[in-house]
């Protein structure tokens, strides 16, 4: 398992990106906190692969309700990932597990 980060350190931000291994290639996750639930994808659009966000842990739309891809504006809901507006529509971002441990949080290794 690998360490996220504190659950303090989500007190201050919505979202907080962190490296990820996949197949010993070094990529990118990020995880979205809201109303004490914590979800987490890997940080890739599923329209073009790209990185979702432009601008360091920003992954959410200007209110706050939806996962925003800042290429083409994809929207994803926060609680599954899954695409609902946009040119991926009906397409998800892959979900990272993660759990909770002496109040840090975790997610798997995927190597
Ligand atoms: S790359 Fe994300 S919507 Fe096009």
């Amino acid at each position: 398992m690998k360490l996220i980060c504190a659950l303090d350190d989500l007190n201050e931000v919505d979202c907080l990106e962190f490296v990820l291994f996949e197949k010993n290639t070094e990529t990118k996750g990020f995880v979205v906190k809201v109303r004490n639930r914590i979800v987490a994808y890997k940080n890739q659009c599923p329209h073009a692969g790209v990185p979702l966000n432009w601008q360091e842990n920003k992954f959410l739309d200007l209110v706050g309700s939806y996962i925003q891809c800042t290429l083409h504006g994809a929207l994803f809901q926060i609680e599954n990932g899954r695409c609902i507006w946009g040119p991926c529509k009906g397409q998800s971002l892959k979900p990272i597990a993660t759990w909770v441990e002496n109040n840090r949080l975790y997610h798997c290794e995927t190597e």
